[in-house]
């Protein structure tokens, strides 16, 4: 199977498990279902998810509640990103192809929408039903997995940096601080996600924890080229717009062609990581080499 064929498995998957366990949008209140549903189901690549699901091909073991452990974190995700386009944060007004949450709702919703999505990732990998078969010491590292990947101490923290750096002079090692976060620390929680459900060694979390802060400096360099070099069309968000805000990128820094080479460094350096796992963890290889090949 070519990385192609199995991502685009993969995302199909999760986007058939979203469709079925989130609520349906009649469900009172409807507004705030239908507002759920629009964001989570707009498309999105689902690269959490899939990190989560070949982490957990690579350990090899079973892992019971694998898609509501992988899909939990795409709730997050989403969420993320309706917070992040707010006015009172980016301020944008095209996601995924679509409006944004807040421009089709009202920004009021919009917070809501995002405040139930963080609450229901929590739900679904707490529930009895979706996560049948799991180890209870188990799910608890889950858990806290995710609550650390998306907190204080990981996303939230970062996109609270990301927002005091606007219109500042940042040096480099303050950039990387905020990238690691605010898109690295749950780029993380999805890979050692998928590595504890499937009952990874620790020197295999170890290995795979490296492989995820590497691909995940990568993805966020690899986001702000696209935001200098891409379409609207291609991205499915409006391009440019980190300079039009006053934000200090990598390519403010190395330029396009000097970021981009930084990005194929951090993949490079990812894949050696994986040096101990065989061909099982082919998938998180491919994954790793399509982060900085994407173009959206
Ligand atoms: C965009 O994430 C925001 C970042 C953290 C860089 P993605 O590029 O994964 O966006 P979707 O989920 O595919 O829309
Ligand atoms: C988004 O970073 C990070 C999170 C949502 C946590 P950006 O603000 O750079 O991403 P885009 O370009 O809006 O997708
Ligand atoms: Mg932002
Ligand atoms: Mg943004």
């Amino acid at each position: 199977m070519t990385i192609k064929d199995y991502l685009e498995d993969k995302r199909l998957a999760v986007d058939r498990f979203l469709d079925e366990v989130a609520p349906a949008a009649v469900t009172p209140p409807a507004t705030l279902h239908e507002s759920m549903r629009y964001s989570l189901l707009a498309g999105g690549k689902r690269i959490r998810p899939i990190l989560a699901i070949a982490a957990a091909e690579a350990v090899g073991g079973e892992a019971p509640g694998l898609m509501a452990v992988a899909c939990s974190l795409e709730l997050i995700h989403t969420y993320s990103l309706i917070h992040d386009d707010l006015p009172a944060m980016d301020n944008d007004d095209y996601r995924r192809g679509k409006p944004t949450n807040h421009k089709v709702y009202g920004e009021a919703i919009a917070i809501l929408t995002g405040d139930a999505l963080l609450t229901m990732a929590f739900d679904w990998i707490s529930r009895p039903d979706l996560m049948k078969g799991c180890d209870p010491a188990r799910q608890i590292r889950l858990i806290q997995e995710l609550a650390y990947g998306a907190g204080n101490r990981g996303m939230v923290g970062g996109q609270v940096l990301d927002i005091q750096a606007e219109n500042r002079d940042i040096d480099l090692p303050a950039l990387q601080t905020i990238h690691k976060h605010k898109t690295g620390m749950l780029i993380r929680a999805a890979v050692r996600m998928g590595a504890i459900a499937a009952g990874a060694t620790e020197r295999q979390l170890d290995d795979l924890t490296g492989y995820a802060e590497d691909i995940g400096l990568a993805f966020q360099i690899a986001d702000d080229v696209l935001n200098v070099i891409g379409t609207r069309e291609e991205l499915g968000k409006n391009p440019n717009t980190d300079a039009e805000r006053g934000k200090k990128t990598y390519p403010a820094f190395y330029g396009v062609d000097g970021a981009r080479q930084l990005a194929d460094e951090c993949v490079a350096r990812a894949v050696r990581r994986l040096s101990s796992f065989g061909p099982t963890a082919d998938p998180l290889r491919e994954i790793a080499r399509y982060i900085t090949a994407r173009k959206h």
